[in-house]
C-alpha cells in the first residue's frame, strides 16, 4: 500500500484543483467563442468529446515535452536523445538535428539485448537476407516460417511448458486471447493494478469481471469464494469456468507477484491460473525463466503462461504457452492468430537467438553473466535510492524501480532537469497510474556499468533535493552517526 504523506496529498489535490479550475475557466470563454463562430451547425457530433479531452488539452499539454522524446540510436544503456524545440509554448514541438547522449534510465532492456549483440545480431542479418523483413501473410496462410515454429518450440522449452503460440505484439496476446479462452457465463479475477491489454482483453471477453486488491491472496480468496457461492448473475448457475488474472512483475509498481499463494488459493477454488509474465520471462529467475523460477513455483501450476518479447529479448511480440490441447485449440480459434500477419522473421530470429543466449546455447557464459549483472545492478541501485530518501516501491531483485513523485509539477521538474545532466527518465502519471501517485519509474539493464549506475544516483539525488521528492529522509546510519559524534567532540 502507498501511504502518502499528508502534506503531499494536500499539495497535490490543490495543485490538479487549481490546473482543474484554471483549465474550466479558459474551456468556458473557448465555448462562448466557439458558440459565437456557430462552427457545428452542421449537424455532426463532436468527434473529440470536450471534457474527454479535457486533461489532454489542459494538464498533458504543458509538460508534453517530457513524453514521447524521440531517440535516435539503439536503446542501451546510452543513447542519442533528439532534442526539440517549441515555438508555441511547447504545443508542438519540433525535431532539430542535434542530439544528446544520456545514461537510459527508461527502456525495458533488462538483458542489454536492445543493442547489437555479438551473437544474435549477425542471425538476425542473416535472416532479413534469407527471408526479407516481412511474411505479407498470415501463419495459417503462408506466413509461417521455419522460424517461427522453431521459435515456439524455443519459447515453450524456456517457459517450461508442453507447446507455445506466437504474436505479433504483446498488447495482442492479452486483448486477442481472453475473449477466446472464456466469454458469457465465464468469470475473469482480476489484480486492480493489471495492465491495460489484460483489462481491455476481460472486457472484450463478455465474461464478468471482478476485481481483487493488488497482489492480496486473501481478499482474491474473498472475492473466490463469495462469486463461487453466488454464480452467475440473475441466474445463479455455477460459473463456466474461472480465470484468476495476475503479472509476474508490475510494471509499475516494480512488485514481485505473490504468486505460490495465489497459485494455492486457486487450486483449492479450482480457479484456473494466467500469469503475464512480460516484466518478468528473462529478467527474473537463475536461469532465467521468470518468476515460477524466482518463486518456487512449478509451471504445471499455472495453466495459462502469457509473456512478451519487448522487453528481456529486445524484440517485439508476445507469446501464450500452455498444455498441447490449450495452444491446438487457439491455432484453430484465436483471431490474432488466423487474421493477423506473423511475426516478423528477424525479430523471430532475435528471440530465438537472444533464449540461446540466456541459456548458454551460444558456447558461451555471457547468458548467466547477464543475469546476475541485472540482479546485482537493480539490488544495488534500489539499496542506493532507499538510502537517499527517496519513496521507491517493488521488491529487491526486480529490475522496475517507480520512485514517487506525486505533485503533478513535480512530473516536468524532476524529468527535464535530469535531461538538463543527461539522464533520461520515464515519468508516468494519469491515466497509466492513479491522479495522485505519479512517478518516476527507473528500468534498470544488465547493460549498465558500475559506473553509470553511479552517474545516475548522483543526478537523481541532487535533482530530489532540487524537486522535493525524498520524502523518507535517510535515518543516519550508524557509523555516520559516530562520525558525527566523533567531530563534535
Ligand atoms: C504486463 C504487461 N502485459 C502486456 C504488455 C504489452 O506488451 P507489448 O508492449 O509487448 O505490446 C505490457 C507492456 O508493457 C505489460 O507491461
Ligand atoms: C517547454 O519545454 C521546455 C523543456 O523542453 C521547458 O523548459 C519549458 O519551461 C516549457 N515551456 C512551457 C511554456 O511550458
Ligand atoms: C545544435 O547545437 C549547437 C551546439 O550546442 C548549437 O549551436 C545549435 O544552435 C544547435 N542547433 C539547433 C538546431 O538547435
Amino acid at each position: 500500500m502507498i501511504t502518502i504523506p499528508y502534506i503531499t496529498a494536500l499539495t497535490t489535490y490543490f495543485s490538479y484543483g487549481l490546473l482543474f479550475a484554471f483549465g474550466q475557466f479558459r474551456d468556458f470563454f473557448r465555448k462562448i467563442f466557439d458558440w459565437c463562430r456557430a462552427s457545428n451547425l452542421e449537424g455532426y457530433a463532436p468527434i473529440c468529446l470536450g471534457l474527454e479531452d479535457f486533461y489532454i488539452r489542459r494538464l498533458y499539454l504543458r509538460i508534453q515535452d517530457c513524453f514521447g522524446r524521440p531517440i535516435s540510436s539503439p536503446p542501451d544503456a546510452w543513447f542519442d536523445v533528439v532534442e526539440r524545440v517549441s515555438y508555441d509554448c511547447n504545443k508542438t514541438l519540433k525535431r532539430t538535428s542535434n542530439t544528446t547522449r544520456c545514461l537510459n534510465l527508461g527502456s525495458y532492456n533488462y538483458l542489454g539485448f536492445a543493442a547489437a549483440d555479438e551473437y544474435c545480431t549477425p542471425r538476425v542479418i542473416e535472416t532479413l537476407k534469407k527471408f526479407s523483413s516481412g511474411t505479407c501473410s498470415a501463419r495459417v496462410e503462408g506466413g509461417s516460417t521455419s522460424i517461427h515454429t522453431e521459435m515456439e518450440e524455443c519459447v515453450a522449452d524456456f517457459v517450461g511448458k508442453p507447446a507455445a503460440l506466437i504474436f505479433g505484439m504483446g498488447y495482442v496476446t492479452n486483448s486477442a486471447i481472453l475473449p477466446v479462452l472464456i466469454g458469457k457465463g465465464g468469470l475473469i479475477i482480476s489484480d486492480s493494478l493489471n495492465h491495460n491489454s489484460i483489462v481491455n482483453g476481460a472486457r472484450g471477453s463478455g465474461a464478468s469481471i471482478r476485481v481483487f486488491q493488488h497482489n492480496t491472496p486473501s481478499h482474491l480468496e474473498n472475492v473466490l469464494r463469495e462469486q463461487i457461492a453466488l454464480g452467475q448473475p440473475r441466474t445463479h448457475r455455477p460459473w463456466k469456468k474461472i480465470i484468476v488474472v495476475v503479472e509476474g512483475i508490475y510494471s509499475m509498481e516494480g512488485e514481485l507477484c505473490k504468486l505460490p499463494e495465489i497459485v494455492a488459493i486457486c487450486k483449492k477454488y479450482r480457479a484456473y491460473v494466467y500469469l503475464d509474465e512480460a516484466h518478468s520471462i528473462g529478467a527474473v529467475g537463475k536461469t532465467g525463466r521468470g518468476v515460477c523460477e524466482l518463486l518456487g513455483v512449478d509451471t504445471s501450476d499455472i495453466d495459462v503462461m502469457m509473456g512478451t518479447f519487448t522487453k528481456s529479448f529486445g524484440s517485439c511480440g508476445g507469446y501464450i504457452a500452455g498444455s498441447k490441447e490449450l495452444i491446438q485449440y487457439l491455432k484453430y480459434t484465436c483471431p490474432a492468430h488466423l487474421y493477423a500477419t506473423s511475426l516478423s522473421p528477424p525479430a523471430a530470429q532475435q528471440i530465438i537467438s537472444s533464449i540461446k543466449v540466456i541459456l548458454g546455447e551460444d558456447g558461451s557464459n555471457r547468458g548467466a553473466q547477464k543475469l546476475a549483472r541485472i540482479r546485482e545492478n537493480s539490488n544495488f541501485f534500489r539499496s542506493e535510492l532507499q538510502k537517499m530518501g527517496f519513496e521507491v516501491l517493488g521488491d529487491n531483485d526486480s529490475p522496475v524501480m517507480p520512485i514517487m513523485l506525486y505533485n503533478p509539477a513535480k512530473i516536468p521538474a524532476f524529468s527535464r532537469e535530469c535531461l538538463k545532466q543527461n539522464v533520461a527518465v520515464v515519468t508516468v502519471a494519469f491515466p497509466a497510474t492513479p491522479l495522485l501517485l505519479a512517478r518516476a519509474r527507473i528500468c534498470i539493464s544488465a547493460s549498465h556499468t558500475r559506473e553509470d549506475l553511479i552517474k545516475a544516483l548522483e543526478v537523481i539525488g541532487n535533482v530530489g533535493d532540487l524537486v522535493g521528492i525524498k520524502y523518507f529522509p535517510a535515518e543516519p546510519k550508524k557509523h555516520e552517526l559516530e562520525e558525527g559524534r566523533a567531530k563534535q567532540e
